[in-house]
């Protein structure tokens, strides 16, 4: 290795470390404003990138009770949403991925925005969420303003998923409360007992050790007439990696990036007025997968 090249690893090597050290010593804040760097699992591996915090399309408000917050699309979908604000632990960071315990990825919040203008599609429908995270946002939204008949929601993450049982409860749509919702940890590849009308998830493309189990388990869950609905950012090559393998397996898909207009709008606010939004890491397309065309 010669001098040069050295010195840049070792940059790396001390930039990682010191993301790292933060990480296990603050708290990463959720709600902080657009722009501030997080440490993620991401691609790049522990590198911070600067991160769209959410598309403005959910006004999100605190509420007393600490770490609840008031999820309001418009005037008229409200939600109870508690956030993990939790500090990264070693423990943590060795373990399940907590990519979904950060905050509500716009790709959620882009998803959740999307059910909501097309309520009318899940009218007696089964619907399952996979990699949720903390608080599988869409699927509530769904559950609380649809006539869906069942809304499964599921993380891989412990964490993630207990949490989203307090949320579940807190709406009141928990079946104590003659509620059509379900939680569970389900780690992507285990068997899917039931099959699903329309299986959602929200940026859980990028990981290219799970993305076959991925889409293993969408078309497992998916009935033959279902449909899936993906928001995430194609991110490089990742997006393109995960349709190559939903085509394996016989999946057809479609991908728009114009699907709304108030989301489309919102990106070319973006794009136009903030100079660190990058379309490829933080727009989230729409995919859409059957089985049939
Ligand atoms: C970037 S987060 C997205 C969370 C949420 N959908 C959002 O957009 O706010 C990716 C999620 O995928 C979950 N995940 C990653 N690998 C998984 C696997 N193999 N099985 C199940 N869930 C997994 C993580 O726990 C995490 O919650």
């Amino acid at each position: 290795m010669g001098i040069e090249s050295h010195r840049h690893h070792n940059e790396t090597a001390r930039r990682r470390w010191g993301l790292l050290a933060r990480a296990l010593t603050s708290n990463s804040n959720p709600s902080r404003p657009p722009g501030n760097e997080v440490v993620t699992n991401q691609p790049q591996d522990l590198i911070s990138v600067r991160r769209i915090s959410n598309f403005g399309l959910i006004k999100i408000s605190p509420l007393i009770d600490v770490d609840w917050f008031v999820y309001s699309a418009g005037d008229k979908f409200c939600m109870k949403i508690r956030h993990l604000n939790q500090i990264l632990t070693p423990e943590d960071l060795m373990g399940f991925n907590n990519t979904g315990n950060v905050c509500v990825w716009p790709s959620e919040e882009v998803l959740a925005y999307y059910a909501l203008g097309h309520r009318e599609e899940f009218f007696g429908k089964s619907v399952l969420e996979l990699g949720g995270g903390m608080s599988c946002l869409a699927g509530l939204y769904i559950a609380k303003y649809t006539d869906a008949t069942r809304v499964h929601l599921t993380d891989g993450n412990e964490n993630s998923v207990k949490n989203v049982r307090r949320i579940v409860a807190a709406n009141r749509l928990d079946h104590e409360n003659d509620g059509k919702v379900d939680c569970s940890v389900l780690k992507w590849g285990e068997h899917v007992q039931d099959k699903y009308d329309i299986v959602l998830a929200a940026d859980c493309l990028f990981f290219d050790s799970a993305r076959r189990d991925l889409v293993r388990t969408i078309w497992q869950a998916m009935k033959s007439n279902g449909v899936g609905w993906i928001t995430a950012p194609r991110r490089g090559s990742t997006l393109d990696k995960f349709l190559e393998e939903a085509q394996n397996v016989g999946f057809k898909y479609r991908v728009s990036d114009s699907y709304n207009q108030d989301i489309w709008d919102r990106h070319l606010a973006l794009n136009r007025d903030c100079n660190y939004y990058n379309m490829d890491i933080h727009y989230p397309v729409f995919i859409i997968l059957t089985k049939s065309l």
